[in-house]
């Protein structure tokens, strides 16, 4: 795939401003939600070239064909061609959304990803992944297209809500767990303040992921290990979905890094002190999700649906050491339910 510019750093948005005059599109849409439109739209709107403005409601329950029909519609009212250029102003549903509504829009014209929240910045912004949810099913719908830049302004995660913050701050701790020891080492003492400089973190995950996905762009193999604590995650995040206290995504993953590091002990690929350190680590920072035994069939059932399996068998991509990943690896009912009694069991 073509390289692309990722720019992460104070002047992203003069290094934005730069790229757009060589670029020169014919036409400029930028896509925000509510709230990005209010925080990070004044910061962003100075280093513009004139632009129409489209605003969404916020939100994963907008992340639909019907939003993006309200793009593509904006799109077209605005004459945008095959020159033209979209500018993604938000976390991972507008850049999602975005990118499937530019991606897709005459067969597809260029956008950029301006992301702001940390999950979009060190994870949906890189590796051209874009859709939107159908009849309840997550990214049901969508494509693989990269971006022609994206750009990265950490002040943006000034104004995010301290419980988004944290929901993003578990890919990091992903990133590390599943490909450097070393910047894991560094994640024992980090404790995310109010004044973080989230730079080099955001940095160290965008290097980590784009390598995986430079090596697997259409994820048929190494990939997969991004994948680490999804599998046993998205069940969870799933099933809280439909409780009166939904959990983040990084809450639900933080929770499945936990059962996927004990069943990776269990087969022998981490040791004891090893499972021990990514448990304290994950507690640390995320306490521990109230996992109701009587979800566990429940929670099973949805494992044996993910869309990540192949062949009728539950596979996770488990921890091979610290900073490695094993990837396909099967996974029983038993090594599943026994993980989560596990989970339940600690700190008691
Ligand atoms: N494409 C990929 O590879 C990939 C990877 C991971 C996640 N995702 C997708 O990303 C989505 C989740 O992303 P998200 O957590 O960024 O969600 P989000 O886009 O819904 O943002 C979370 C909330 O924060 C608000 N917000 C965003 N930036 C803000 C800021 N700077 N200040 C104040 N509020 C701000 C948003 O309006 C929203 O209410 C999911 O749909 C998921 O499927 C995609
Ligand atoms: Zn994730």
């Amino acid at each position: 795939m073509e390289p692309y510019p990722i720019h992460i750093g104070p002047d992203a948005l003069e290094a934005l401003a730069a790229w757009l005059a060589l670029r020169r599109p014919t036409g400029l849409l930028l896509l925000c939600d509510t709230e990005t439109h209010r925080y990070c739209y004044p910061l962003a709107a100075p280093h513009l070239p004139p632009h129409q403005t489209v605003v969404i409601p916020a939100g994963e329950a907008h992340k639909t064909l019907a939003t993006c029909g309200q793009v593509w519609a904006a799109m077209t009212a605005a004459e945008l061609d095959r020159q033209a250029l979209v500018l993604n102003l938000g976390g991972g549903v507008i850049g999602d959304l975005g990118g499937f509504a530019a991606g897709t829009y005459k067969r597809g014209i260029g956008f950029v990803q301006l992301p702001t929240t940390l999950l979009s910045q060190v994870d949906a912004s890189v590796g051209g992944k874009l859709g939107v949810d159908f009849q309840g099913l997550k990214n049901h719908i969508g494509i693989f297209r990269n971006p022609e830049g994206v750009f990265m302004l950490p002040d943006f995660l000034r104004t995010l809500p301290q419980r988004e913050l944290r929901s993003g701050f578990a890919e990091v701790i992903k990133h590390c767990l599943i490909a450097d020891a070393e910047a894991w080492d560094r994640l024992q003492d980090f404790r995310p303040e109010p004044d973080t400089d989230w730079a080099p973190w955001i940095r160290h995950s965008v290097e980590v992921k784009s390598r995986i996905v430079a090596a697997d762009p259409q994820e048929r193999g190494l990939r997969k290990a991004l994948n680490f604590g999804h599998t046993v995650g998205h069940a969870v995040e799933s099933w809280f979905l439909d409780t009166p206290d939904p959990l983040t995504h990084g809450e639900a993953i933080a929770a499945g890094m936990c059962c996927e590091a004990w069943i990776s002990a269990e087969r022998g690929l981490i040791g004891a002190a090893e499972l021990d350190a990514v448990t304290a680590l994950l507690l640390r920072h995320y306490g521990k999700v109230p996992l109701d035994p009587g979800a566990d069939a429940e929670l099973w059932r949805r494992m044996r649906n993910d869309k990540k399996n192949t062949g009728g068998q539950v596979q996770a991509a488990l921890l091979r050491g610290i900073g490695a990943a094993a990837t396909g690896e099967p996974v029983t009912e038993a090594q599943a339910l026994a993980a989560l009694a596990w989970y339940r069991s600690l700190g008691k």
